[in-house]
Parts: structure tokens; C-alpha cells; sequence
């Protein structure tokens, strides 16, 4: 939904295991050995096994998201005021993304693949799975692609002087809404992009993208595995590496990726037209 700049600590819980190999808090990566599980439950973002990650939630204490190896987080919620969590990539790209795990909600929560750009200052949603409230109610739809199995419908909201990346702010909001909603499968981002520029909604500059879970006044939990074509692009060689394997195993019921984007390219070529 919003976040702010970044604040607060990382949270780490170390399991027992590994606590022998804390170095002026940080965790030391050993090749081979389980990696200590990490949870959050204050605004914050970094990377965690290769992967980018946010955390941000209007109340303290309610929600958490505890990540694993690769691009695994889990989430619970209980009456949450608002959060969003999860893990990707920053900056974002088109590359497919493909996630699987559960995701259980009780109320109004959204499963979205969930990004920002700046120039123009954007927040956008590929929203997946949603719970007892269409996050795109009373929006005007601006048309619809067909992608991964599905039909997802296009809109534009408006969000006035509330949080962003940047700071408070007047920006819109992209949705890409699908019509059969699921947990799991590959999102050809590159369709739902070009659907929404050929709709007249333009992204800028790629800021983050997560495979986000997000509770609106609601309760629930997720297990999710996010990986992509080109694997996690924030944690170098380690994160390529474990981005791709965590990919392709964990791949739902989406198909096959087979969109060689080279993301960099595909996004300031195609979608950074208007900045001028
Ligand atoms: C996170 O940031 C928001 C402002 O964007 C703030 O209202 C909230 O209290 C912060 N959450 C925590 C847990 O500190
Ligand atoms: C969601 O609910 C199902 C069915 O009760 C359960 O098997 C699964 O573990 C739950 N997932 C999470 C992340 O809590
Ligand atoms: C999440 O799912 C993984 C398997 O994909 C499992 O090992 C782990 O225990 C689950 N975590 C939670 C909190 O349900």
C-alpha cells in the first residue's frame, strides 16, 4: 500500500544453530548449512538470501513476515491496521515472475505482485488472489488483458497526500485485477505492462517489486516461494543463483518462462517513454 523511507531495526530471531556465527550482527552465509530464518515486524527493507525484501505496517506488533532460503517468506496478520511484506527485486523488471505457497485471509487482503516507480511516481498491482473486498471497486476499467490463464481487468486509482517511496505524495495507482484468482503460478509481467501502457498508463523508472501478501483491516498468513526467469537480481552472484534454482523448482501452475527479457532494456526502452 504505502510505504514510508525506511526506518527502524531488522529484527533477527536466530535459531540456536547459528548463533556461533554472528559477526557484529550480521549473519555469516555458510555454504551448505541452513540459514538462520530472519523475522520482521517493523517498517524496513533490505535483502535476505538473495532477494529484496519490505516490510511495512501501520501498526507495530500485529503483523510479521519471517523469511528463508532464497525467495521463501511466511506472514501472519491478526487485525492488522495495514501491511504489505514480501520479497523481489530492486529495482523491479519484467521478467516472468513465478511464485507458489498458501495464503490464508479473513477479510480484505490481496496477493498481488506489487511495485513502485518514480518519474512518474507509481504504485502498481498484479493482484492475484484477493479476499472479501475487489481492491478495484468504483474504479472505472480501462480495459483487460488475457494472460497466464486468466483475464485481468485494468484500472487507475488516485492516492492524495498519503505515503510513498518518496514521501507523502499525490500519485496513481496501477491495477491489473485477475479474474480467476490463485495462489501460485507465473505472471508474464510483461503482458500486464504493455496492456497497461497500450491503456495509457505509463510506468517510469523501476523503483522495487515484491510478491507481496497485504491486510487491510483483516487477519491471516501466508507461505510464499517467489522466483523469476532471471532469478534474484539484488544479492549478485549468490542471489542469480538462488533466484533461478527457487524459480524453476518451486514453479506453480503458471508454464514455462520463456520470455528472455533482458529487463533492464525492456523497461527503460518501453516504459520510460514519458519522462521527457
Ligand atoms: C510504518 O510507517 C508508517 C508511516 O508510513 C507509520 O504510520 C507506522 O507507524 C510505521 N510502522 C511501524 C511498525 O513503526
Ligand atoms: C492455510 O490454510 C491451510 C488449510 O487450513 C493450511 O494447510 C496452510 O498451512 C495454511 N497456510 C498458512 C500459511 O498458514
Ligand atoms: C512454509 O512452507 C515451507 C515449505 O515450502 C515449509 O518448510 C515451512 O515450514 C512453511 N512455514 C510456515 C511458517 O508455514
Amino acid at each position: 500500500m504505502n510505504r514510508p523511507p525506511t526506518k527502524g531495526r531488522l529484527r533477527l530471531l536466530l535459531s540456536g544453530l547459528l548463533t556461533t556465527v554472528l559477526v557484529g550482527g550480521a549473519a555469516l552465509l555458510v555454504p551448505g548449512t541452513a540459514n538462520a530464518d530472519t523475522t520482521v515486524n517493523q517498517n524496513s527493507t533490505g535483502t535476505n538470501n538473495g532477494y529484496f525484501y519490505s516490510f511495512w505496517s501501520q501498526n507495530s506488533g500485529q503483523a510479521s513476515m519471517t523469511m528463508g532460503s532464497g525467495g521463501q517468506y511466511s506472514t501472519q496478520w491478526n487485525n492488522v491496521e495495514n501491511f504489505v511484506a514480501g520479497k523481489g527485486w530492486n529495482p523491479g523488471n519484467t521478467s516472468p515472475v513465478t511464485y507458489s505457497g498458501s495464503w490464508n485471509c479473513s477479510g480484505n487482503c490481496y496477493l498481488s505482485l506489487y511495485g513502485w516507480t518514480t518519474n512518474p511516481l507509481i504504485e502498481y498491482y498484479i493482484v492475484e488472489n484477493y479476499g472479501n473486498y475487489n481492491p478495484s471497486t468504483g474504479a472505472t476499467r480501462l480495459g483487460s488483458v488475457n494472460s497466464d490463464g486468466s483475464t485481468y481487468d485494468l484500472y487507475r486509482t488516485q492516492r492524495v497526500n498519503q505515503p510513498s517511496i518518496q514521501g507523502t505524495a499525490t500519485f496513481y495507482q496501477y491495477w491489473a485485477v485477475r479474474q480467476a484468482k490463485r495462489t501460485g503460478g507465473t505472471i508474464t509481467v510483461s503482458t500486464i505492462f504493455n496492456a497497461w501502457s497500450q491503456a495509457g498508463l505509463n510506468l517510469g523508472t523501476p523503483n522495487y517489486e515484491i510478491l507481496a501478501t497485504e491486510g487491510y483491516h483483516s487477519s491471516g498468513s501466508s507461505n510464499i516461494t517467489v522466483g523469476s526467469s532471471s532469478g534474484g537480481s539484488t544479492g549478485g552472484t549468490t542471489g542469480g543463483t538462488t533466484g533461478g534454482t527457487t524459480g524453476g523448482t518451486s514453479g506453480g501452475t503458471g508454464g514455462s518462462c520463456t520470455a528472455n527479457v533482458t529487463a533492464g532494456d525492456q523497461w527503460s526502452d518501453r516504459y520510460n517513454l514519458n519522462v521527457s
